[in-house]
């Protein structure tokens, strides 16, 4: 079975940028996790990040017809602006998980509000980078 991951814009920053809220380790560091943990379970995954909402919707288009069961989104600051992300995500069938590794809610209100929250089965706040694994293991359990 497949699985996607998908980080947005400024995530390819992770390490170097605001340590304090989104940790030390980089992307690299998280989605290596996440390759071994698939593995494990015998699950394909593809971890991708983009700065471009257009190229985030290509993919979720692209894992509506490839097999993918679940896609596990961090849509960064396209969480709070961006329907269009949301209206790809509603046209693709599989588990849909938002994780974002700060809370949220504890931040800005501007970042309060959610659009993938509407089509999303599960969301994941504030654990950091741990929030990814604990979606994946979901996603293999179900
Ligand atoms: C984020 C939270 C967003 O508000 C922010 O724009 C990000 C990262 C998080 O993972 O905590 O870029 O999605």
């Amino acid at each position: 079975k497949k699985v996607l991951v998908l980080h947005g814009p400024n995530l390819n920053l992770l390490g170097t940028r605001q340590p304090d809220i989104y940790g030390h380790e980089t992307l690299e560091d998280i989605d290596n996790a996440l390759y071994e943990e698939a593995a494990l379970g015998g699950w394909e995954i593809t971890c991708r990040q983009s700065n471009h909402e257009g190229e985030l919707i290509d993919l979720i288009q692209a894992a509506r017809i490839d097999g993918t069961v679940a896609i596990i989104i961090n849509p960064a600051a396209y969480t709070h602006t961006s329907v269009a992300i949301l209206d790809a995500l509603t046209a693709f069938d599989g588990t849909v998980i938002e994780v974002h590794l700060s809370n949220v809610h504890q931040r800005e209100a501007f970042r309060h509000h959610s659009y993938v929250s509407l089509r999303a089965d599960g969301v994941i706040a504030g654990l950091g980078s741990q929030g990814y694994r604990i979606a994946l293991s979901a996603v293999m359990s179900e």
